[in-house]
């Protein structure tokens, strides 16, 4: 009878759990697209600006400089992890994926065959060594202006290929073409 008694409470306490918890992954999920919006559209609107002005190997130094810049700023405003990865890294060193973000993008290439890259995104909570996070990843698609320096050899400019190849002589991110997926922005928030 006791315990009978204690398992319709812990029931009932798992029961109201529930909404609660519901509510608080739909929060989640609002907060981290909201953050990884600003982060598309801040960097996009910098990168198409010098691109314009100064042309694709000036605008190089905006991804190398302003994309980190942004990502840590990001990071400490919310005290997530906010980054940028990808299976074909330019910068290894800010852009490799951890295993549960490799795992992520695979799912992402999958889910290619019948979905749109553009509204692609995936979040769980994951429990880990170092504790309970909440995990999001937003896929981020191959664009046309992307293409300069993420592209074929045929649409990176020769300038471009040889800043690329002084400044990152590991680069593997080249040779994609328009609505690939060329990485995803990656949150870790600690609950
Ligand atoms: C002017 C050249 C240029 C253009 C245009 C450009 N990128 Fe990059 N991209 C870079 C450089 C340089 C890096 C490495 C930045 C660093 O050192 O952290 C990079 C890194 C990245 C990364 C981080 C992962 C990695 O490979 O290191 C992603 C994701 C990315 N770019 C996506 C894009 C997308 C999407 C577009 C189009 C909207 C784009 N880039 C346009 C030069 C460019």
């Amino acid at each position: 009878m006791k315990k009978q008694l204690f398992t319709s409470a812990a029931l009932l306490l798992a029961i109201s759990a529930l909404p609660a918890l519901a509510d608080d992954m739909t929060k989640y999920q609002e907060e981290s697209r909201k953050v990884a919006k600003e982060f598309i559209q801040q960097l996009g609107g910098e990168l198409q600006k010098e691109m314009k002005a100064n042309g694709p190997v000036a605008a190089i130094k905006v991804c190398r400089n302003v994309a980190p810049a942004i990502a840590s700023e990001a990071s400490r405003k919310n005290g997530w992890r906010v980054a940028r990865v990808s299976l074909k890294t330019r910068n290894p060193l800010l852009g490799l994926p951890d295993a549960w973000e490799q795992k992520v993008l695979s799912d992402f290439e999958k889910r290619m065959e019948n979905e749109n890259p553009a509204g692609m995104e995936f979040a769980e909570v994951v429990t880990e060594p170092q504790g309970k996070f909440y995990r999001y990843m937003k896929a981020i698609p191959v664009q046309d202006a992307c293409l300069k320096c993420h592209g074929t050899s045929e649409t990176i400019p020769q300038n471009v290929k040889d800043a690329l190849n002084s400044e990152y002589p590991h680069d593997k991110a080249t040779g994609y073409t328009l609505g690939q997926i060329r990485g995803a922005l990656t949150i870790k928030r600690p609950l």
